[in-house]
């Protein structure tokens, strides 16, 4: 949306296409939000700027049979390693030369990715957050061997879609999601031991921290399914930091498909 939005060509790929119709469906919804605002008293001019937007928007199905005409890749799929891989190996073979790939993970090395293809020097990471049109930042990640020319063309691309670019090194949770998300397992835990109900502690961090939402709000907002990939993954890597460890009350909820306002429940109903 952000980058259709500013004026970029961008062909947007899904599994389906249910999942592509949802897709742009949401996008078209939430420009009409970013619109309403962004031209308050004009809005044959909102409604100008949406069609031109929409217009820079195709899809497909088939990433390998588009990725020929892109200049960058944005990966956004499922948080784990072995299919974000596969997925790149793929478009390794059929993007060209110059083509930078991203990927906007939340907690995978992007080292781990640039390895599975043959291009580690135009490959960084580009994380978004939630909702994008509304968060103002992006962290851009650059690896050991990303070049300074392709850290430089992420940072610029950052900019053209109205983003505040942060730079980190590849380390896990970069910089935000490695406050965050401990923050938000310590929440869980509080409320696992009984000490607070989670409405009082989403009340504290609004009320008490300045907060826009609490952390059992955000965790539904974000997706308990994300939260229980990122919070494992760390734990698998540093067993010993109780920082890292796995919560029973995340885990049952993600095992009952509870996995927040996406599927109208999380720690909270939403129907
Ligand atoms: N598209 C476009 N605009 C949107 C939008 C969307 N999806 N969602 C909200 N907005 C706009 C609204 O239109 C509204 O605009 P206005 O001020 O011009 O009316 C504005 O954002 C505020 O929205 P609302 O009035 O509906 O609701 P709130 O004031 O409660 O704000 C919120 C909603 C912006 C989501 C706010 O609660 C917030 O900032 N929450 C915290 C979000 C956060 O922490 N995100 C980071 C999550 S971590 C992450 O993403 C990393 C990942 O790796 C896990």
């Amino acid at each position: 949306q952000i980058a259709a939005a500013s004026g970029h060509s961008v062909v947007l790929v899904d599994q389906s296409d249910e999942i592509l119709k949802k897709s742009t469906k949401g996008i078209e919804e939430s420009l009409k939000r970013v619109t309403k605002k962004k031209f308050a008293d004009q809005p044959e001019a909102g409604a100008e700027f949406i069609k031109k937007t929409l217009k820079n928007l195709t899809t497909s199905t088939d990433a390998a049979s588009v990725v020929h005409s892109t200049d960058l890749v944005i990966e956004a799929i499922v948080e784990n390693l072995e299919v974000k891989n596969e997925l790149f190996k793929t478009l390794d073979k059929f993007a060209p030369e110059h083509t930078i790939f991203a990927s906007n993970t939340s907690s995978l090395q992007i080292t781990k990715m640039a390895n599975a293809t043959t291009r580690q020097d135009r490959f960084g990471g580009l994380h978004f957050f939630n909702p994008v049109p509304v968060m103002k930042l992006v962290e851009v990640i650059k690896t050991p061997m990303t070049s300074q020319k392709t850290f430089e063309s992420l940072v610029d691309f950052s900019k053209a879609v109205g983003k505040s670019p942060v730079s980190c090194k590849d380390t896990p949770g970069f910089i935000v999601n490695r406050l965050l998300v401990p923050y938000m397992m310590e929440a869980v835990r509080l409320f696992e031991r009984g000490d607070a109900s989670k409405e009082d502690i989403d009340v504290a961090m609004k009320l008490g921290a300045g907060y826009p939402m609490g952390p059992f709000e955000l965790l539904d907002y974000v997706g308990l399914d994300t939260s229980k990939y990122i919070i494992d993954g760390w734990h698998s890597l540093e067993p010993d930091n109780p920082l890292f460890a796995p919560s029973p009350l995340l885990n049952k909820l993600v095992e009952e498909k509870k996995l927040g306002k996406k599927t109208g429940e999380g720690f909270y109903k939403y129907k």
